[in-house]
């Protein structure tokens, strides 16, 4: 059985969303605490068992490939200064066994576009997907649900949560057969569909593991909605050939695309964080007593 080893991280998207913020550095690396975006998405990804990761980057977006590389004068620069956590803090960003690969994605062409890129690298394993703007709050890390599924079913694993009908728009959503605890046998999967055609409640995280099959279908996938090449397009036509499953994680995702949910990603990381959770709960019961009072 191959295993899942590679992990593809699209960041090439324009983020406008977010603007002005993404406009000259990108939405992956905007902190939640003392974290980028995509620090936790690469984390979850190692802890799944991935050592190979890749990133389809974009203009502007040399950033993120700078976080993930060594940072000869910081290290030498907190060393001389005898800070030892910080410097174990900075050298753990990628531990040793884990390699990176930048690609360039010329233009912003749609998601399908950008995991397209990553084909000569991946070759003919099964490779996880992860959106760094989708951010999650676990026991267990979303994508090792995953794989565990993936290794139990053998199929393409698709991350989906209930989503409320009316932001339907905003997903991809699965029309699904429920075939075991949380997990689903799709029949068909539609891009942002409206309410009224949403075939289901079951929406489209940011989490994947597909086969390398998907290639094929996305190498044929023309713009679909928003101009876009849709990865949800090549998906629906790769249903014609494989098994994919929809599997509900255990967990809670934060859009952090969208300037409410990265808000409340940062208010519940900051509550749990080890240094500054208690102070900073702290903090919230005070204003909201303050806010009481005042009314
Ligand atoms: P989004 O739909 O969130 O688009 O992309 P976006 O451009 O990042 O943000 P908004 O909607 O304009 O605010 C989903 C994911 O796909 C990547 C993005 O970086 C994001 O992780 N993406 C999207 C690409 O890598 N390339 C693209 O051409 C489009």
């Amino acid at each position: 059985m191959d295993k899942v080893r590679k992990a593809v991280f699209p960041v090439a998207g324009l983020g406008t969303r977010f603007l002005p913020a993404t406009k000259a550095s990108p939405k992956e690396m905007l902190p939640v605490v003392d974290k980028p975006l995509i620090q936790y998405a690469v984390e979850e990804a190692i802890s799944a068992g991935c050592d190979q990761l890749i990133f389809i980057t974009g203009r502007g977006k040399r950033a993120i490939a700078d976080h993930f590389d060594v940072s000869y004068e910081l290290e030498i620069e907190l060393e001389r200064k005898g800070k030892k956590a910080l410097l174990e803090q900075v050298r753990a960003v990628l531990p040793s066994h884990v390699s990176t690969i930048v690609l360039r994605q010329p233009y912003p062409l749609g998601l399908g576009h950008a995991v397209l890129m990553a084909k000569p690298v991946v070759g003919n394993e099964p490779f996880a997907v992860l959106l760094a703007d989708d951010l999650m709050l676990a026991d267990e890390p979303v994508l090792t649900q995953m794989v565990h599924q993936y290794e139990h079913y053998q199929a393409g694993i698709l991350g989906v949560e209930e989503i409320p009908l009316e932001h339907s728009s905003r997903y991809g959503v699965v029309e699904a057969r429920n075939w075991d605890e949380n997990i689903y046998q799709v029949s068909r999967i539609v891009e942002k569909p409206r309410p009224e055609e949403a075939p289901s409640n079951l929406g489209v995280v940011g989490r994947y593991i597909l086969p390398a099959r998907i290639f094929h279908f996305l190498e044929k996938t023309q713009s679909g909605a928003g101009g876009e090449i849709q990865l949800t397009d090549a998906i629906a036509a790769l249903l014609g050939e494989r098994q994919v499953l929809a599997y509900r994680f255990q967990g809670q995702r934060f859009d952090c695309g969208d300037k409410l949910g990265y808000l409340q990603a940062t208010m519940t990381f900051a509550r749990l964080h080890p240094e500054i959770g208690p102070a900073f709960t702290e903090y919230l019961q005070q204003i909201c007593q303050d806010q009481k009072m005042g009314e």
